[in-house]
């Protein structure tokens, strides 16, 4: 039954980086963010940009060992595999975070539009500080000059599915980040 579950999804090109690898870095990821902010004295509120960055929300709170609260928000970005331009902000937060440490939590970090208008959003809002950790790094495609505070894996330039990320809504949940096979986008 795992090895099923486990099998390589048809459409998938070639692995980049195996569910494996992912949990590995989640549990270094949440080891050094829980030592961050503990030094710090703070707690973070951590924000989620759906839906991408469900899957590794989920597996890298488990590695926080601090109180912390979390909240989602949604923006849309991309429609395809091509950037819109624009961001929109289509669900706002459900709290206050005024005062509040956020640590922002994104599948990707491609242009970096996405996370330049959510970290001033953070601020408008009144947040005392914002970082970012996201599992993906795609630094060749940056417009905007924006660094993630935690990555998980800095990949070339290619567009990628699987453990959040999609293409037109589908492979969100392979366990792996993959390539797809280029006839699936004919
Ligand atoms: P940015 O604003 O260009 O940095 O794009 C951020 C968003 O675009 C991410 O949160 C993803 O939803 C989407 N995105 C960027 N690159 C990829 C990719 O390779 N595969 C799937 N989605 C992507």
């Amino acid at each position: 039954m795992q090895e099923e579950i486990k099998r390589m999804h048809p459409n998938i090109k070639k692995v980049l980086v195996s569910e494996e690898a992912i949990q590995t870095r989640c549990a270094e990821l949440g080891k050094q963010i829980t030592e961050d902010y503990r030094n710090l004295g703070k707690v973070p509120v951590v924000v989620s940009v759906l839906k991408g960055s469900v899957p590794f929300l989920v597996n890298l709170i488990k590695y926080i060992d601090l109180d912390i609260e979390f909240d989602f928000m949604a923006v849309s970005s991309y429609e395809g595999t091509e950037s819109i331009g624009d961001v929109k902000i289509i669900m706002d937060l459900n709290r206050s975070i005024k005062g509040d440490h956020i640590l922002m939590v994104e599948d990707i970090v491609d242009t970096g539009r996405t996370l330049k208008e959510v970290t001033k959003l953070m601020f408008n809002k009144g947040a005392e500080s914002v970082k970012i950790v996201s599992l993906l790094d795609k630094p060749s495609r940056r417009v905007i000059d924006i660094t993630a505070d935690y990555v998980g894996f800095t990949i070339p330039n290619e567009f990628v599915v699987g453990f959040g990320l999609d293409f037109d809504e589908k492979y969100r949940n392979l366990p792996y980040v993959g390539v797809l096979k280029d006839e699936c986008y004919q």
